[in-house]
């Protein structure tokens, strides 16, 4: 009885252990997945791997997995060795005769597996709240960049209030942030819970209607982080991609002073700009000083953007298109419609959402 609890212990600190690395599998199987049903082909794969940390919180997490491994390993090699060992030097024998001796009970023994394991919870478990301490910080770290994101059924909205005084970027899907420098999420809903997790940069968020949460990171290199919302969200849930570009200071500069441009005004896509208007896209989303919606994401400077429908496909004329002839054949489920527009439409709304660098 007592072994077949040691052997289940010994099960469950696998399992666990095993959890975490099995999630960012799967995740990487979606993300990687070259022809998934629905996804456009050219989606750069990513690494969502927790092992390859980029950022401080992300390396505390993958030390405290690491740990749980090593812990967990010695175990299974302890309890699997003296079982083995027991099967072996007990088996039946020709020259064994009758029962094998019995034993009721053994006090060092049973202190030995009471008081061990004791002590391997309580070392996981001080470890573990180490590392929560680490990872939640209660404020903002020094010079930290302050981003609000917010989950919306499929994508997310980003909103960069501090970054130049006075002005708020607002963006979707694709965050952009400098290299080295901490980034402090506020992170809220618009609707249902969301996770914003970027096994890369840090552990998972949850995204709570009426409750701010908060998570941060600092990024070590520049390049694409992927992520996904890993908490189940509805039809769309597993294409509510994440997509961090983490670049120079100075690029950062130059993208924010990029996404405070007023609106692109091209006069060769006026009717373009009018089927806009007329139809109901208006009422969705938002382009400065031409529209206010707020249901979908803010497309003053689409353009600047690397992919459509929260990384379901990279952006370009003609995924642009296809998205806005029917978002449902991209993104099943989502919450855009089509407006069945006629070719000449699509081809002007489309020339139109191009000048929105
Ligand atoms: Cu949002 Cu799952």
């Amino acid at each position: 009885m007592r072994f077949s609890c040691v052997v289940f212990f010994l099960a469950a600190c696998c399992l666990c252990t095993a959890h975490s690395a099995e999630i960012s599998t799967a995740a990487s199987t979606i993300i990687c997945a070259p022809d998934q049903p629905g996804r456009a082909a050219g989606i750069h794969a990513g690494d969502l791997n927790i092992f390859h940390s980029a950022s401080l919180p992300a390396h505390e997490i993958r030390e405290l997995a690491w740990l749980v491994i090593a812990i967990s390993a010695a175990i299974f090699v302890v309890v699997e060795g003296v079982l083995i060992w027991s099967i072996i030097r007990f088996r039946k024998s020709e020259h064994t005769a009758g029962d094998p001796v019995q034993v009721f009970g053994s006090n060092p023994i049973e202190l030995a597996w009471t008081i061990i394991p004791c002590i391997i919870v309580f070392v996981l478990a001080l470890a573990t709240v180490r590392t929560i301490r680490e990872v939640e910080l209660e404020s903002p770290p020094a010079g930290a960049l302050a981003v609000d994101v917010i989950g919306h059924q499929w994508w997310w909205e980003y909103r960069l209030p501090g970054a130049v005084p006075g002005s708020t970027v607002v963006t979707a899907n694709e965050l952009i942030a400098p290299v080295g420098r901490p980034v402090w999420l506020s992170l809220r809903s618009a609707d249902v819970i969301h996770s914003w997790w970027v096994p890369r940069l840090a552990g998972k968020t949850d995204l709570i209607p009426n409750h701010v949460n908060h998570t941060w990171f600092q990024a070590e290199q520049e390049g694409t982080y992927l992520g996904q919302c890993a908490e189940y969200c509805g039809t769309q849930h597993a294409n509510m991609l994440l997509r961090v570009r983490v670049v120079s200071a100075e690029a950062f500069d130059a993208w924010i002073h990029a996404q405070l441009q007023p609106t692109a005004i091209d006069a060769s896509v006026a009717t373009g700009r009018a089927h806009f208007l007329q139809l109901a896209c208006m009422n969705c989303h938002t382009i400065d000083g031409v529209s206010s919606g707020g249901f979908g994401p803010n497309l003053t400077h689409l353009m600047s953007r690397e992919t459509i429908g929260a990384g379901v496909a990279p952006l370009n004329p003609q995924t642009l298109r296809a998205w806005i002839d029917d978002p449902q054949n991209l993104k099943e489920g989502c919450n855009m419609p089509s407006l069945k527009l006629d070719p000449a439409q699509l081809d002007s709304v489309v020339a139109y959402l191009l000048t929105l660098k």
